[in-house]
Protein backbone atom coordinates (compact mmCIF):
# COMPACT_ATOMS: atom_id res chain seq x y z
CA UNK A 1 0.00 0.00 0.00
CA UNK A 2 2.60 2.34 1.30
CA UNK A 3 4.66 1.78 -1.79
CA UNK A 4 2.40 1.99 -4.00
CA UNK A 5 0.86 5.83 -2.94
CA UNK A 6 4.47 6.35 -2.35
CA UNK A 7 5.18 5.38 -6.43
CA UNK A 8 2.46 7.28 -6.75
CA UNK A 9 2.74 10.57 -5.34
CA UNK A 10 6.03 11.41 -4.64
CA UNK A 11 8.37 13.23 -6.13
CA UNK A 12 12.68 12.04 -6.14
CA UNK A 13 14.48 14.37 -4.01
CA UNK A 14 16.85 13.99 -6.71
CA UNK A 15 16.36 14.51 -10.57
CA UNK A 16 15.85 16.66 -13.77
CA UNK A 17 14.28 20.62 -13.09
CA UNK A 18 10.62 20.36 -12.18
CA UNK A 19 7.86 21.44 -14.48
CA UNK A 20 5.51 22.74 -12.18
CA UNK A 21 2.72 23.23 -14.43
CA UNK A 22 2.96 20.11 -15.87
CA UNK A 23 2.39 18.55 -12.30
CA UNK A 24 -0.44 21.27 -10.82
CA UNK A 25 -1.31 22.82 -14.19
CA UNK A 26 -0.08 25.99 -15.80
CA UNK A 27 -1.17 29.82 -13.58
CA UNK A 28 -1.43 27.60 -10.88
CA UNK A 29 0.14 29.08 -7.54
CA UNK A 30 2.67 26.19 -6.14
CA UNK A 31 4.34 26.32 -2.14
CA UNK A 32 6.88 24.61 -1.06
CA UNK A 33 6.54 23.51 2.46
CA UNK A 34 9.90 22.27 4.61
CA UNK A 35 10.10 20.13 7.37
CA UNK A 36 6.20 19.32 7.16
CA UNK A 37 6.76 17.30 10.34
CA UNK A 38 3.73 15.11 10.99
CA UNK A 39 2.47 16.40 8.31
CA UNK A 40 -0.99 17.05 9.87
CA UNK A 41 -0.49 21.27 9.27
CA UNK A 42 -0.05 20.53 5.02
CA UNK A 43 -2.85 18.34 5.12
CA UNK A 44 -4.97 21.13 6.99
CA UNK A 45 -3.89 23.60 4.28
CA UNK A 46 -4.19 21.58 1.45
CA UNK A 47 -7.41 21.15 2.58
CA UNK A 48 -8.11 24.73 3.66
CA UNK A 49 -6.37 26.29 0.83
CA UNK A 50 -6.89 23.89 -2.57
CA UNK A 51 -6.19 26.91 -4.51
CA UNK A 52 -2.75 26.55 -3.76
CA UNK A 53 -0.74 23.41 -5.19
CA UNK A 54 2.28 22.29 -2.32
CA UNK A 55 5.02 20.43 -2.29
CA UNK A 56 5.68 19.35 1.02
CA UNK A 57 9.43 18.58 1.76
CA UNK A 58 10.68 16.03 5.11
CA UNK A 59 14.08 14.70 6.25
CA UNK A 60 12.19 11.99 8.25
CA UNK A 61 9.24 10.03 7.20
CA UNK A 62 6.95 9.53 9.80
CA UNK A 63 4.27 11.66 8.37
CA UNK A 64 4.82 10.73 4.51
CA UNK A 65 2.57 7.81 4.99
CA UNK A 66 -0.27 10.19 6.66
CA UNK A 67 -0.19 12.69 4.05
CA UNK A 68 -0.12 10.37 0.79
CA UNK A 69 -3.06 8.20 2.42
CA UNK A 70 -4.85 11.88 2.80
CA UNK A 71 -3.82 12.55 -0.82
CA UNK A 72 -5.16 8.94 -2.44
CA UNK A 73 -8.27 9.55 -0.05
CA UNK A 74 -9.21 12.65 -1.22
CA UNK A 75 -7.90 12.43 -4.79
CA UNK A 76 -5.78 15.71 -4.61
CA UNK A 77 -3.82 16.64 -7.32
CA UNK A 78 -2.81 19.76 -5.69
CA UNK A 79 -0.16 17.92 -3.11
CA UNK A 80 3.38 16.09 -4.01
CA UNK A 81 5.64 14.76 -0.97
CA UNK A 82 9.49 14.42 -1.66
CA UNK A 83 10.72 12.43 1.06
CA UNK A 84 14.22 13.82 1.76
CA UNK A 85 16.39 17.14 2.43
CA UNK A 86 15.35 20.44 1.26
CA UNK A 87 18.77 21.38 0.21
CA UNK A 88 19.24 18.01 -2.37
CA UNK A 89 15.50 19.22 -3.81
CA UNK A 90 16.33 22.79 -4.07
CA UNK A 91 18.12 22.49 -7.46
CA UNK A 92 15.33 20.72 -8.91
CA UNK A 93 13.14 23.64 -8.49
CA UNK A 94 13.16 26.08 -11.26
CA UNK A 95 14.17 29.80 -10.60
CA UNK A 96 11.41 32.43 -9.85
CA UNK A 97 8.59 29.41 -9.74
CA UNK A 98 6.91 29.55 -6.33
CA UNK A 99 4.09 31.27 -4.45
CA UNK A 100 5.53 30.67 -1.63
CA UNK A 101 7.85 28.52 1.00
CA UNK A 102 6.74 28.00 4.73
CA UNK A 103 8.81 27.35 7.17
CA UNK A 104 7.25 26.38 10.31
CA UNK A 105 8.80 25.42 13.31
CA UNK A 106 12.64 24.55 11.99
CA UNK A 107 14.63 22.17 13.97
CA UNK A 108 16.58 24.66 16.54
CA UNK A 109 20.01 23.24 16.40
CA UNK A 110 20.53 25.10 19.86
CA UNK A 111 24.26 24.00 20.46
CA UNK A 112 26.87 25.88 19.25
CA UNK A 113 28.61 23.41 16.98
CA UNK A 114 25.38 22.37 15.45
CA UNK A 115 24.41 25.88 14.64
CA UNK A 116 25.44 25.85 11.28
CA UNK A 117 22.74 23.22 10.48
CA UNK A 118 20.32 25.64 10.49
CA UNK A 119 18.18 26.39 7.63
CA UNK A 120 17.27 29.88 8.40
CA UNK A 121 21.09 30.61 7.35
CA UNK A 122 22.00 33.13 4.92
CA UNK A 123 22.83 30.33 1.81
CA UNK A 124 19.86 28.35 2.12
CA UNK A 125 17.67 31.89 2.84
CA UNK A 126 19.62 33.20 -0.35
CA UNK A 127 18.50 30.03 -2.44
CA UNK A 128 14.99 29.86 -1.53
CA UNK A 129 14.46 33.63 -2.72
CA UNK A 130 16.05 32.47 -5.98
CA UNK A 131 12.94 30.34 -6.29
CA UNK A 132 10.63 32.38 -5.06
CA UNK A 133 8.46 34.52 -8.05
CA UNK A 134 8.73 38.34 -7.12
CA UNK A 135 5.42 39.09 -5.04
CA UNK A 136 5.83 34.98 -3.63
CA UNK A 137 6.32 35.21 0.32
CA UNK A 138 8.37 33.29 2.29
CA UNK A 139 6.72 32.80 6.15
CA UNK A 140 9.08 31.47 9.18
CA UNK A 141 7.29 30.79 12.75
CA UNK A 142 9.25 29.67 15.41
CA UNK A 143 8.91 29.27 19.09
CA UNK A 144 12.94 29.75 19.60
CA UNK A 145 13.64 33.28 20.40
CA UNK A 146 17.42 33.35 19.21
CA UNK A 147 16.00 31.31 15.85
CA UNK A 148 13.80 33.80 15.39
CA UNK A 149 16.38 36.83 15.72
CA UNK A 150 19.04 34.94 13.64
CA UNK A 151 15.45 34.64 10.72
CA UNK A 152 15.32 38.39 11.45
CA UNK A 153 18.94 38.99 10.44
CA UNK A 154 19.12 36.94 7.44
CA UNK A 155 16.01 38.10 6.15
CA UNK A 156 16.91 41.83 6.85
CA UNK A 157 20.02 41.89 4.90
CA UNK A 158 18.79 39.86 2.17
CA UNK A 159 17.99 42.92 -0.48
CA UNK A 160 15.46 40.77 -2.42
CA UNK A 161 13.16 40.45 0.70
CA UNK A 162 11.16 42.76 2.46
CA UNK A 163 8.82 42.11 5.93
CA UNK A 164 9.11 40.91 9.39
CA UNK A 165 7.86 39.71 12.33
CA UNK A 166 3.59 39.64 11.59
CA UNK A 167 0.75 38.28 14.17
CA UNK A 168 0.21 34.89 14.22
CA UNK A 169 -2.09 34.10 10.89
CA UNK A 170 -5.57 32.78 12.27
CA UNK A 171 -5.09 30.41 9.04
CA UNK A 172 -1.98 28.59 10.05
CA UNK A 173 -2.69 25.39 11.27
CA UNK A 174 -1.57 24.56 15.30
CA UNK A 175 0.43 21.46 14.87
CA UNK A 176 2.02 19.55 17.86
CA UNK A 177 5.01 20.49 17.13
CA UNK A 178 3.46 24.45 18.24
CA UNK A 179 1.00 22.69 20.95
CA UNK A 180 4.50 21.12 22.67
CA UNK A 181 6.16 24.89 22.79
CA UNK A 182 3.25 26.26 23.95
CA UNK A 183 2.87 24.04 26.50
CA UNK A 184 6.20 24.28 28.11
CA UNK A 185 5.56 28.73 27.88
CA UNK A 186 7.38 29.49 24.17
CA UNK A 187 4.95 31.71 22.10
CA UNK A 188 5.65 31.39 18.51
CA UNK A 189 7.17 34.02 16.08
CA UNK A 190 5.80 34.33 12.80
CA UNK A 191 7.39 36.33 10.14
CA UNK A 192 6.19 37.21 6.82
CA UNK A 193 8.56 38.44 3.66
CA UNK A 194 7.73 39.60 0.46
CA UNK A 195 10.24 39.01 -2.65
CA UNK A 196 10.30 42.21 -3.82
CA UNK A 197 13.17 42.13 -6.88
C1 LIG B 1 10.18 20.74 14.59
S1 LIG B 1 9.61 19.91 13.16
C2 LIG B 1 8.30 20.96 12.58
C3 LIG B 1 7.30 20.22 11.75
C4 LIG B 1 6.18 21.07 11.12
N1 LIG B 1 6.70 22.07 10.22
C5 LIG B 1 5.30 21.69 12.15
O1 LIG B 1 5.26 22.93 12.22
O2 LIG B 1 4.66 20.96 12.88
C6 LIG B 1 10.90 20.25 11.97
C7 LIG B 1 10.88 19.27 10.84
O3 LIG B 1 11.82 19.67 9.84
C8 LIG B 1 12.40 18.51 9.29
N2 LIG B 1 13.67 18.89 8.64
C9 LIG B 1 14.78 19.32 9.26
N3 LIG B 1 15.75 19.57 8.37
C10 LIG B 1 15.22 19.32 7.13
C11 LIG B 1 15.73 19.37 5.81
N4 LIG B 1 16.99 19.74 5.59
N5 LIG B 1 14.92 19.03 4.78
C12 LIG B 1 13.64 18.62 5.04
N6 LIG B 1 13.10 18.55 6.27
C13 LIG B 1 13.87 18.88 7.31
C14 LIG B 1 12.56 17.59 10.49
O4 LIG B 1 12.67 16.24 10.12
C15 LIG B 1 11.28 17.87 11.28
O5 LIG B 1 10.24 16.97 10.97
Amino acid sequence: MYDRLFAHWALPVVGEPLDLAELFGSDVDVVLDIGYGGGEGLIELAETQPHQSVIGVEVHTPGVAKVLEAVERNGWQHVRVVDGDVLELLPRIPVASLAGVRLYFPDPWLKNKQRHRRLARADVVSSLVDRLRIGGTLHVATDIPEYAAQTLDVCGAEPRLRGGVVPRPSWRPVTRFELRGLAAGREPTDMLYERVS
